[in-house]
């Protein structure tokens, strides 16, 4: 079985490539390496390719027909959710132009299982305890759009084509499988937080009286390797017969605030943080927790690491880099 992983030299994607790979399963990586590094697809035969380009699409159909690809895994996708408000154009042409030419190509080659990064960002600020799939989408911010716009695209494709999607709307991903595949980019709160401390300043806790328990925001944390692992399972449901649905959260059913996850960190690290109480940051829900129950119904995934796990591992990395 050969799978296709576009954006597998990334972060997240590099640890389902490392699975697959680990699982004796064939694996082509297509990226760019814009923010993907060549060393993290050991294993896999990595082509160069920039999928957003109008030429990556016959590109794309040789590869899968070359190599028989039978799956495909659509990673490669800007995330930076400031970046896009500041960049709509740029989000719109390169997250769904890039998968609109990934989808076409599979059409055209035959290629019938594909499997999406979504985002819990296409809730935008659902106000309720639990986040569950059958939630409207509201997305807030361009990133969020681009992604509901692709699960739209996915069902579309379905409809049309001989194929089968599964959409993965991860929550708050952190932590790192290996230590050579962590996320080396700092634009979440783990990195940001591990990244202040390893230049001896106080991170920042933006907004302490959000309606919470301590007054912070609470988010819903899930250890990379347990999110590449959902796609392991997710490659399997579409291989079976019974598949009652095509969108799936992914995160562990609980939340930690700001300061539990500091406070985690300060435990792993052994020191104490003293962090400095910021202003609120535009566009926080107080609270985002995945209702896991649909994935765990469908595929029998759940998640089987903690934050301590996550940022722990998170730190390792970094202290080995
Ligand atoms: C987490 C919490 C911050 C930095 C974003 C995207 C989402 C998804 C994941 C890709 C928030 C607080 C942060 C800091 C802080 N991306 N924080 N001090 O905003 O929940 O989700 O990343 O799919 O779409 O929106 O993640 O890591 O930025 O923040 O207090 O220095 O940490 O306010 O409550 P977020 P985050």
């Amino acid at each position: 079985m050969t799978t296709l992983v576009i954006g597998g030299a990334g972060y997240i994607g590099s640890h389902v490539v490392r699975l697959l790979v680990e699982q004796g399963e064939k694996v082509v990586v297509i990226d760019h390496l814009a923010t993907g590094y060549r060393e993290r697809t050991a294993g896999a035969e990595l082509v160069e390719l920039d999928v957003t380009t109008a030429e990556a699409v016959p590109a794309l159909v040789r590869v899968i027909r070359e190599t028989g690809a039978e799956a495909m895994i659509h990673f490669a996708a800007h995330k930076q959710v400031g970046e896009s408000v500041a960049k709509p154009e740029m989000y719109w042409h390169d997250n769904v132009g890039g998968l609109a030419n990934a989808l076409s190509a599979c059409a055209q080659a035959g290629l019938r299982d594909v499997v999406f990064s979504s985002s819990a960002a296409v809730y935008g600020m659902p106000d309720v305890d639990l986040v569950t799939e059958d939630l409207t989408p509201q997305p807030i911010n361009p990133y969020g759009a681009t992604k509901y716009v692709g699960e739209w695209m996915l069902a579309d494709a379905e409809r049309a084509h001989d194929m089968r999607t599964v959409a993965l709307r991860y929550f708050n991903v952190a932590g790192a499988g290996w230590p050579e595949l962590a996320d080396t980019q700092v634009m979440n709160l783990v990195p940001i937080v591990l990244d202040a401390l390893d230049r001896g300043h106080a991170p920042t806790v933006f907004g302490t009286d959000y309606d919470t328990p301590d007054g912070t925001c609470i988010r819903d944390y899930v250890h990379v390797l347990d999110l590449a692992d959902a796609h392991i399972a997710a490659l399997t449901y579409l291989r079976g017969e019974d598949r009652p649905h095509r969108v799936f959260n992914v995160g562990t059913g609980t939340g930690s605030s700001v300061l539990e996850v500091i406070e985690a960190i300060a435990r792993v690290k052994g020191i104490e943080i003293t962090p400095t109480l910021g202003e609120r940051r535009p566009g926080d829900p107080a609270r985002l927790i995945c209702s896991a129950d649909r994935i765990r119904e469908a595929m029998g995934w759940s998640a089987t690491h903690g934050l301590e796990d996550i940022v722990r591992s998170a730190a390792e990395a970094r202290a080995d880099a």
